[in-house]
């Protein structure tokens, strides 16, 4: 649970400098984004062996490759030759070759055929594998992490899981409906995170959402668990989104940015990250999925409404990194109680960060 008083304390939001300067993005690179879980793809795409897909894992190019020994592996997509990129999207096969001058490697990472390295007396082929990454998976959700090293996804999900479940949500039941891409957010990372964690916006800017979502401070939950934050939304319990199997929203981030969001009604889930592309640009994606018994018609009504209130999002957060980058101010102020998921979120970076830079 988050400490009331370390909360309580927070009044200023992280200098607006963070969400601007590109040695900070360098940092948050390093420290942040390349040793921590981010979902990058579906299981059903890499569920038999033969079977690859590419994905992202922050900023870092990575290949999801199931052997024939049945292991899911991940490996950064990136050719020890020289550097060309090995893979791209859905793929089949028993081996990866590279494009460039064809060196070929297992899809358990190990590198097979290199042309003319037989003519290389000092040419180690055991040393020139793929470079490995951290994969794992939950339900039908797949998540890699860049540090080969890192620690087990379930820490990292902490209580997500349990909670999905008693929420009435089977994820393994879930099927795939479609994956919307917005990769030019012209923001920072961090106010796209941060504009995820409160509902203090709803009333005003979603109007659509706050029908369906009761957004009221006393109604409106949020709570945050080590890596996890969460907010529940229990439903006006009218229209489309009134409690059925699923009795209350669901929205989470797993720091630092994959997405976690469930409407009430109908089971449904939409799972995706927000990543850096550069100091002022954001790339995302969703995975929508729903039940195996939901109707064109409730599923239409939510993609609706989900892409009414990205729309509207969106609006917002490009507006604020134009005012924060604008140089008149050097930071924000934070509400204790509606924007405690922020102060959260910002000691999190700064615990990352560390203050010697
Ligand atoms: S860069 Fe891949 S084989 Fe040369
Ligand atoms: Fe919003």
């Amino acid at each position: 649970m988050i400490d009331p008083m370390a909360t309580a304390a927070v009044t200023r939001t992280l200098p607006y400098d963070w969400y601007a300067d590109p040695a900070v993005l360098r940092v948050e690179q390093e420290r942040i984004f390349a040793r921590s879980w981010h979902y990058a793809a579906r299981l059903d795409q890499v569920a038999e062996p033969g079977q690859l897909t590419t994905a992202y894992a922050g900023e870092l190019p990575v290949v999801l490759a199931r052997a024939r020994d049945g292991e899911l592996r991940g490996f950064v997509n990136v050719c020890r030759h020289r550097g060309h990129p090995l893979c791209e999207g859905d793929d089949r096969r028993e081996t990866i070759q590279c494009p460039y001058h064809a060196w070929t490697y297992g899809l358990d990472g190990s590198l097979r055929r290199a042309p003319r390295s037989d003519r290389e007396p000092a040419f180690d082929r055991s040393a020139l594998g793929l470079v490995p990454v951290s994969v794992e998976s939950f339900g039908p959700f797949v998540f890699v992490n860049p540090d080969r090293d890192a620690p087990p996804l379930a820490d990292h999900l902490g209580d997500l899981p349990a909670r999905l479940a008693d929420g009435g949500l089977d994820v393994d039941a879930l099927r795939f409906h479609r994956r919307d891409v917005a990769d030019d957010y012209a923001c920072n990372w961090k106010v796209c995170v941060e504009n995820f964690l409160e509902c203090y916006h709803c009333a005003t800017a979603h109007p659509s959402l706050a029908k369906a979502i009761d957004v009221s401070p006393d109604a409106y939950g949020l709570e945050a668990h080590g890596l996890v934050a969460s907010q529940i939304g229990p439903p006006k319990g009218v229209g489309a989104f009134a409690a059925g199997e699923i009795e209350r929203g669901q929205f989470h981030l797993l720091f630092p940015g994959t997405v976690v969001n469930v409407m009430p009604g109908k089971p449904n889930l939409s799972i995706g990250p927000i990543v850096p592309r550069d100091v002022d640009r954001t790339a995302r994606f969703l995975d929508y999925f729903v039940g195996p018994d939901v109707d064109d018609e409730w599923l239409a009504g939510y993609l609706e409404l989900d892409e009414q209130v990205g729309r509207e999002d969106r609006a917002l957060v490009e507006a604020v990194q134009r005012g924060i980058s604008s140089g008149g101010l050097e930071a924000g102020t934070l509400l204790g109680e509606s924007e405690q998921l922020i102060a959260w979120f910002q000691s999190l970076v700064v615990g990352a960060l560390g203050t010697d830079d």
